[in-house]
């Protein structure tokens, strides 16, 4: 099995306010955390260290606490911070390769699927079969056809006969048990009936309900009611007119304290926060150096804002280091000049992937070459880092290295909306010059409110420690169900720290036929495949929930046991895939 380490320890910032209790427990769990990777705490004098041959320097932060890693064989290891003996973090990633016969079959089996496909379009067209899809009206037959290209060639052969594995009505709370709506097809996909019945306590594995806060209503939304109450749900206007609310004023001081930045601006979609604040950030003669991986929010608003765009492979820092120095030395296309600006694009947690970004590495290279860097933390905000404040924290960097944050609060926070967060700066000028605080309607206050209350918890602000058991209950389960799948030999992929957790099915039979199997033992998993992922690489995806019970847990482990026999689906060899290697050389060293 391959794996790439790296790391960091603890904290080296904390807003003023935290409790000390949180404090404690934080670093208790961490203690653990690293008696369970096998790694000690020791003492550091400060310095460089040598590994390889190379010198690392420590680096000096400029709150005058020292801070220091060092690195080998593609381990980062934190030396010293605040003084503090260091702590080594674990940084385990895996990404196995499937064995070359199910490579072969998956692709047999979308090839099979493929001539299927052809054989019935041409029936389709000579009427022999019956065409369900969207047809042109008989007026326009003439006309190049709107719905009928080839593009859906595949949704009309290949995903309609599984569709019944997507979309599935759900009729309560996304907790960690939820209830569907049963439903059935007589037309093999094309449209769906209704039984009336309802399948109740299914165990929900897919929704992004990280820290358990997205439940049905109890005491603890008290406020969220009251809010509601005083507000109503509509704002009936956008942040430039008359939807700027005293809420909307609370909820960014908090996000400005929780990410230990200056400032911070909310907005109802997450979606629309990637999309439309990057085309604010940069424009035409610009560069966007962007993950491959990265969601379709990040990726429209690149192409939104006119810049120049160039992929890197995923967190690859060799890949990345190549574009950066390609765009210092050879500047824009036929004219030569200097890129105006240059900005990295990357997400916290990858959501299909459930890998961590190389933060540490990606930071040194954009101080290295002048870049920015914007990261996109919709899944690692709340889920990862020793008090869940996302992947700054997981790496105990300086909030500062980053210079554009932004963040969902439909995940961890049970709620809805993004965040831009950084410099403040940075953020007034976003609030003069982003389109979804000029054209779009402001976050609805219950929204706020809900976002507030959790957001209290985690940072301990309620007065308990609830939500930081949260978090560590979280990071608990997403160990417990990674070193299981582990053992049974499943692939999966990803950071062991990330609750996301992908097991990869390959073949498109098996993937209908997994999350079938599963919701007949009231399971509920969500499958994915082309486009979301390559076409070889179909998966589920886990979201790992604070509020999983064991018990729980371990249903759903002794089904997907049974499943991995069944289907055969236990393809893990333990070997090495060629992935993180190249992960590993670049020119720079971690500390500049
Ligand atoms: C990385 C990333 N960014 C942005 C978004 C969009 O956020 P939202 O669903 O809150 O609109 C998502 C959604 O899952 C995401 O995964």
């Amino acid at each position: 099995m391959s794996f790439v380490v790296s790391g960091a320890g603890l904290l080296p910032w904390r807003p003023h306010s935290e409790s000390k209790s949180i404090k404690k427990l934080a670093k208790n769990h961490w203690r653990k955390t690293c008696r369970f990777h096998h790694f000690t705490q020791m003492a550091n004098s400060g310095g460089g260290a040598v590994c390889n041959g190379n010198l690392h320097n420590h680096r000096k932060q400029s709150d005058g606490s020292q801070s220091g890693n060092y690195t080998e064989n593609g381990t980062v290891k934190e030396a010293q911070q605040n003084g503090k003996p260091h702590i080594y973090k674990p940084f385990v990633e895996f990404f196995e390769e499937a064995p070359l016969h199910v490579m072969v079959f998956t692709y047999l089996g979308y090839g099979i699927g493929t001539l299927f496909g052809y054989l019935r379009d041409f029936m389709r067209n000579w009427g022999i079969e019956k065409c369900n899809a969207a047809v042109e009206r008989e007026e326009q037959k003439d006309f190049v056809p709107l719905y009928q290209n080839f593009e859906n060639f595949y949704t009309r052969n290949l995903y309609m006969r599984i569709r019944d594995n997507w979309n599935r009505p759900v009729c309560s709370a996304p907790g960690s048990l939820f209830d569907m709506l049963e439903r059935v097809s007589d037309d093999y996909n094309w449209t769906f009936r209704y039984t009336g019945r309802i399948i109740k306590d299914v165990i929900n594995m897919g929704s992004y309900n990280f820290l358990g806060m997205a439940a049905r209503y109890d005491e603890s939304m008290r406020t969220v009611k009251e809010v509601l109450e005083a507000y109503g749900v509509g704002v009936a206007s956008t942040r430039h007119e008359m939807g700027t609310l005293d809420k909307h004023a609370e909820l960014e001081d908090l996000v400005a304290k929780f990410l230990n930045v200056e400032a911070a601006m909310v907005f109802g979609m997450g979606f629309a926060t990637n999309s439309m604040n990057i085309p604010a950030l940069v424009g035409k003669g610009c560069l966007i150096l962007s993950d491959e991986l990265n969601h379709a929010s990040l990726v429209l608003g690149a192409r939104l804002s006119g810049a120049t765009i160039r992929i890197f492979k995923h967190n690859n820092m060799q890949s990345l280091e190549k574009l950066l120095r390609d765009a210092v030395i050879y500047g824009q296309p036929r004219t030569r000049r200097a890129w105006k600006k240059i900005l990295i694009l990357v997400e916290g947690i990858y959501s299909m992937e459930g890998s961590i970004v190389r933060l540490p590495q990606i930071v040194a290279l954009k101080k290295k070459y002048k870049a920015y860097l914007y990261i996109d933390e919709a899944h690692s905000i709340g889920s990862v880092g020793p008090t869940g404040r996302g992947v700054v924290e997981f790496f105990g960097m300086d909030p500062r290295d980053v210079d554009v944050y932004m963040g969902t609060f439909t995940k961890s926070f049970g709620s809805s909306g993004g965040y831009i967060a950084g410099r403040k700066d940075l953020v007034d000028y976003l609030r003069i010059h982003s389109h979804s605080a000029a054209y779009a309607v402001s976050m609805s206050p219950p929204i706020a409110e809900q976002i507030i209350r959790s957001m209290k918890l985690i940072m301990g602000l309620d007065g308990t420690t609830q939500g930081l058991q949260r978090v560590q209950q979280l990071a608990k389960n997403t160990r417990y169900f990674r070193q299981r799948l582990n053992e049974m030999g499943f692939i999966i992929y990803g950071n062991e720290e990330s609750p996301v957790i992908p097991l990869l099915l390959y073949m498109p039979g098996k993937v209908a036929a997994f999350a079938r199997h599963l919701l007949k033992r009231k399971i509920g998993v969500v499958v994915v495949g082309f486009p979301a992922t390559p076409l070889a690489e179909a998966r589920a995806r886990f979201c790992i929930s604070a509020a999983h019970t064991r018990e729980q847990l371990d249903t759903v482990l002794e089904a997907l046991d049974e499943m991995g026999d069944l289907l055969y689906l236990k393809y893990s060899r333990h070997r090495k895939s060629a992935r993180p290697e190249l992960y590993d050389e670049t020119s720079f060293e971690l500390e500049d």
